[in-house]
């Protein structure tokens, strides 16, 4: 079973989960990552998701649309959309920010596209 790796706000959370695993849709019936995931839409559209990937995101698809069209220039600094992710092999997320802020979009250096 793949293991996951979570940093958030200084607190390393580890768990494992089934194979094809979407975090965003596990903490939703709150198994872990619950409650130490941040998310909002499941969508991939409010970017409260947004992870940072440590490790392991060689293993992951490349973005799809939703993810460029919210992370934009981010993706290239390993940014992801965790609802957007089915977890297959091991990975460690950092997510490095606040529901509050995700929201007002003051994520340091995200910029969302808008078209
Ligand atoms: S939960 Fe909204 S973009 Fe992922």
């Amino acid at each position: 079973m793949p293991k996951v790796i979570i940093h958030r706000n200084g607190v390393v959370h580890t768990g494992e989960v089934k194979e094809n695993s979407n975090l965003v849709v596990r903490a939703g019936i709150r198994q872990f990552p619950y409650p130490n995931l941040s998310y909002g839409c499941g969508m991939g559209k409010c970017g409260k998701c947004t992870s940072r990937v440590i490790a392991g995101g060689e293993a992951l698809p490349p973005p799809n649309w939703k993810e460029e069209k919210v992370l934009g220039a981010k993706l290239a600094e390993g940014y992801r959309l965790t609802c957007q992710l089915w977890i297959n092999h091991d990975i460690e997320l950092e997510q490095d920010w606040t529901p509050a802020t995700a929201a007002r979009g003051a994520i340091p250096g995200l910029q969302r596209q808008t078209s």
